[in-house]
């Protein structure tokens, strides 16, 4: 708290110098105490300025998803209240859920700079090297019913892709049922994990892990990340990580609200809308079979609707989908 109201100080202080004194005011503590908080800013990468005549300035952040960066003028009520940061983690889902259980409050969401074990669906690997990307796990506790845990990822996927649309420019679109592809190439992936009872969720961990930085080289061929693409378009401009997670955060909990409030079809609209596969002809992967066909529609629970090359209208509630050209 103190900190925060430090770095408040600092930030507000803009290109000047703000005098120990005032921070001393401010802050209710002494100057040697205030020395000292400095010097811990300064461990978690904040560059700060000292000069014995004028005092301090804030003079570079730190490259880090820490709650001071991420909580600072965060606009939302909920999402991220709770922040919880790692360097690095073997999952961060799997942190969230340890502390879900132990009964943390809805909208604690955990951060990591790096994930040596970061899970991906399907039991595969999510590549999570050192600040390559934002790495984050929700704690979300809907009053829903188990099997409309669809609607949750779908309505992450929606979230997720609108705002990698408004901070970047890209056209991020959404392929079922929830990765975040930039020119055909996976940029994003969810992994929604649950504890439930027969009829009532007792919380979602909600996972999303998005490229921003990572090298091309380490990522699955089919993969790509945000910089890359940016660099592609001719832009040399840099994606911030933390405003990339405030984004998604906002964008999130508004979504979020309009699923519990006004159900799923709003959201299965605009999944519809950012979905570059209905109308396409795709490969179902399922666990027993594959098949070929056109994808058709999303229903109102999420599931996909594929017209099968024999004409049958299938429904798939899981699955993989690889786009067929
Ligand atoms: C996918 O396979 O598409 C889902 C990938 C989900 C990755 C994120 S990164 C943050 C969170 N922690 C994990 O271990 N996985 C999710």
């Amino acid at each position: 708290m103190l900190d925060d109201k430090i770095l408040e100080v600092l930030r507000l202080g803009g290109d000047s110098y703000v005098s120990g004194e005032d921070l001393c005011k401010d802050a209710g503590i002494s100057r040697a105490a205030i020395w000292k908080r400095i010097e811990k800013l300064r461990e978690e990468g904040y560059e700060i300025e000292a000069s014995p005549h004028l005092g301090y300035r804030l003079v570079g952040l730190p490259d880090s998803l820490i709650p001071s960066e991420i909580k600072w003028k965060l606009g939302t009520k909920v999402l991220g209240k709770e922040v919880i940061s790692y360097k690095k983690v073997d999952s961060t889902n799997d942190i969230a859920y340890e502390l879900a259980e132990k009964k943390m409050k809805e909208g604690t969401v955990v951060f990591a700079d790096e994930q040596a074990h970061g899970k991906g669906r399907h039991g595969r690997q999510w590549v999570s090297p050192p600040k390559g990307g934002v790495y984050m796990s929700c704690i979300l506790r809907p009053d829903m019913a188990p099997s409309e845990i669809p609607k949750i990822t779908l309505m992450a996927a929606v979230a997720v892709a609108k705002a990698i649309r408004v901070l970047t420019g890209l056209t991020a679109t959404i392929k079922w049922p929830n990765d975040i592809l930039i020119d055909g190439k996976k940029v994003c992936g969810i992994l929604t994990e649950m504890k439930a009872e027969q009829d009532s969720i007792d919380f979602i961990v909600l996972g999303i892990g998005i490229n921003v930085n990572t090298s091309a080289k380490a990522l699955p061929k089919t993969a790509t990340s945000i910089g890359a693409e940016l660099r592609a378009a001719g832009k040399d401009e840099q994606v911030s990580r933390i405003e990339l997670a405030k984004n998604v955060l906002e964008t999130l909990e508004k979504y979020y609200n309009v699923l519990t409030k006004n159900g799923a079809s709003p959201i299965i609209e605009e999944w519809k809308e950012l979905s570059a596969m209905i109308g396409s002809r795709i490969k179902v992967v399922l666990p027993k079979r594959t098949f070929e066909g056109l994808a058709h529609d999303l229903d109102r629970d999420g599931a996909l609707i594929v017209r099968s090359d024999s004409g049958v209208l299938e429904k798939v509630s899981s699955g993989d989908i690889v786009m067929v050209r």
